[in-house]
């Protein structure tokens, strides 16, 4: 035993060295220099970029026992009249029609911060997650300004996505349908128009 352990170890260094530098001659000078290589973007299914429109209704529920969205930092209490500083966090349901019951397509997870002193304006941030047909776990992620209450029909740069929307860019337009005074709940009719592999 004591032996034989000795003799395997040599071996077994022999080895490695001769692994050693079989790999240091196949290294290219671009992988020794960095970690990024480029790539032929045909041989990575990225063949040709479509142009896709996806139409939905967004629902922002604040009221009742299951809100939708729920502020987190409420705004301090004597800044402007534009809730200056407060952000909320939303799991909002997307569904085909304006009505909450018709078909859920998918939810906009993500927050919205009241981020103007001058106007009211949102910064939105979130991802549309899709939980339908081919587009189930695939999601476009958002990040916009939102004058809800100057601008009729905002708009909003999609920035990326994820599974069929790598490579994703494009823009969504936000129209609210209906809004409750009272509650705030709001149902927003949502055009996005995304180009993507
Ligand atoms: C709030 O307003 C009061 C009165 O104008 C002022 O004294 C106080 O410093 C303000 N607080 C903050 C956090 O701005
Ligand atoms: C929404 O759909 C439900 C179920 O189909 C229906 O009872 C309700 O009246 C609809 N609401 C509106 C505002 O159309
Ligand atoms: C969407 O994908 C999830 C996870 O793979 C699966 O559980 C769910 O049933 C799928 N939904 C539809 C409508 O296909
Ligand atoms: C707004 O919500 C309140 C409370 O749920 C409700 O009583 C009222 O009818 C709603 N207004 C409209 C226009 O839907």
């Amino acid at each position: 035993m004591a032996r034989i352990l000795p003799a395997m170890a040599s071996q077994m260094i022999i080895v490695f060295f001769l692994l050693c530098s079989f790999s240091a001659t196949f290294i290219s000078a671009e992988e020794e220099q960095g970690f990024g290589k480029s790539l032929d973007p045909k041989q990575h299914k990225l063949k040709k970029e479509k142009l896709s429109h996806f139409h939905f209704f967004f629902h922002d529920i604040l009221s009742g026992k299951n809100p939708t969205a729920i502020q987190i930092v409420p705004p301090p209490t004597n800044t402007s009249t534009t809730g200056f500083g407060s952000v909320a966090i939303m799991d909002d349901p997307l569904t085909v029609g304006p009505n909450i019951s018709s078909k859920t397509i998918g939810r906009a997870q993500g927050l919205y911060a009241s981020a103007s002193q001058e106007e009211f304006a949102l910064l939105m941030v979130m991802n549309l997650a899709f939980t339908e047909g081919k587009y189930n776990g695939s999601s476009l992620s958002i990040l916009g300004r939102n004058p809800g209450a100057t601008i009729k029909v905002r708009e909003f740069p999609v920035i990326g996505g994820s599974g069929l929307f790598r490579f994703a860019r494009g823009y969504a337009l936000a129209n609210t349908h209906a809004l409750n005074m009272t509650t705030g709940d709001a149902v927003i009719e949502y055009n996005v128009y995304v180009f993507h592999y």
